[in-house]
C-alpha cells in the first residue's frame, strides 16, 4: 500500500479547532462522522491508522483512549511509550516510513490524519498527502488553535462518503466540504 494521508478535521468561521486542550463543540453527528470516516474498512481483516501529534493524544479523555478499531500512532519529539498499541514517532517521514514497511503496511488500509495544527499543517505540504475531510462550522467559536493558513491549490471534490448539503445540530449549522491538491 502507498501511504495516502487523509486529512479530517473540523473548523469554525474563524478556522479554529480548539479551546484550552478541548473541541469548542459537541456535535454528536459530527463526532459519529468522524469515528465512521475514520474506522470504517473495505477489507474486514484492516484497521485504518490515525496519526495525531501529542497534545491531540492527551486531550483524548482516558476511556476512549486508544481511539477503538483504529491503530492509534502518536507524533513527538520526546520517546514516550503509551503501551504497547500505539505506536510513536518522531517525524511524520519517520511514520510514513513504518507505515510502508511490513508488519503495518500489511494491516493498514487508510490513514488518517486527525489534527492538531502543526500535524494538520506537515501532512497538507507532505507529498503523501491525498485528501482534506474539512467540517465548516457555520460560526464563529473563541478558540486557541487554528487550522493551518489553508493552502491556495486546494479544491472541491465530492465524495460520496460524505452527506451533502447543510447539517444542523443545537442550533449550530456546518457542512462536510473534500479538498484535494490541484495538480
Ligand atoms: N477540530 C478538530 O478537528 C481538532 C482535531 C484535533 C485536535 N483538535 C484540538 O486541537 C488542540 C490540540 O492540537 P495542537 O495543535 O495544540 O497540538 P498537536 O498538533 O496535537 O500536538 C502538538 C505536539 O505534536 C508534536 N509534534 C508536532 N509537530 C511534530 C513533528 N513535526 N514531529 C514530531 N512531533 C511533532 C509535538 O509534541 P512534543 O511536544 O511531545 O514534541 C507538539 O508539541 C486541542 O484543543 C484539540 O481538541 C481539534
Amino acid at each position: 500500500m502507498q501511504v495516502k494521508l487523509k486529512l479530517i478535521a473540523a473548523a469554525s468561521e474563524n478556522m479554529g479547532i480548539g479551546i484550552n486542550g478541548e473541541l469548542p463543540w459537541r456535535l454528536k453527528k459530527e463526532m459519529d462522522f468522524f469515528t465512521r470516516m475514520t474506522t470504517t474498512t473495505k477489507d474486514s481483516n484492516k484497521q485504518n491508522a490515525v496519526i495525531m501529534g501529542r497534545r491531540t493524544w492527551e486531550c483524548i479523555p482516558k476511556k476512549y483512549k486508544p481511539l477503538a478499531n483504529r491503530i492509534n500512532m502518536v507524533l513527538s519529539s520526546q520517546s514516550l511509550d503509551y503501551g504497547e498499541d500505539v505506536v510513536v514517532c518522531k517525524s511524520l517521514p519517520d511514520m510514513i516510513e513504518k507505515l510502508s514497511q511490513s508488519p503495518l503496511n500489511d494491516k493498514i488500509e487508510q490513514v488518517w490524519v486527525i489534527g492538531g495544527s502543526s500535524i494538520y499543517k506537515i501532512s497538507m505540504e507532505s507529498p503523501n498527502f491525498y485528501r482534506l475531510y474539512l467540517t465548516r462550522v457555520k460560526k464563529h467559536f473563541k478558540c486557541d488553535t487554528f487550522f493551518p493558513e489553508f493552502p491556495d491549490n486546494f479544491v472541491l471534490v465530492k465524495d460520496s462518503e460524505v452527506p451533502e448539503g447543510i447539517q444542523e445540530e443545537k442550533g449550530i449549522q456546518y457542512e462536510y466540504e473534500v479538498y484535494e491538491r490541484e495538480n
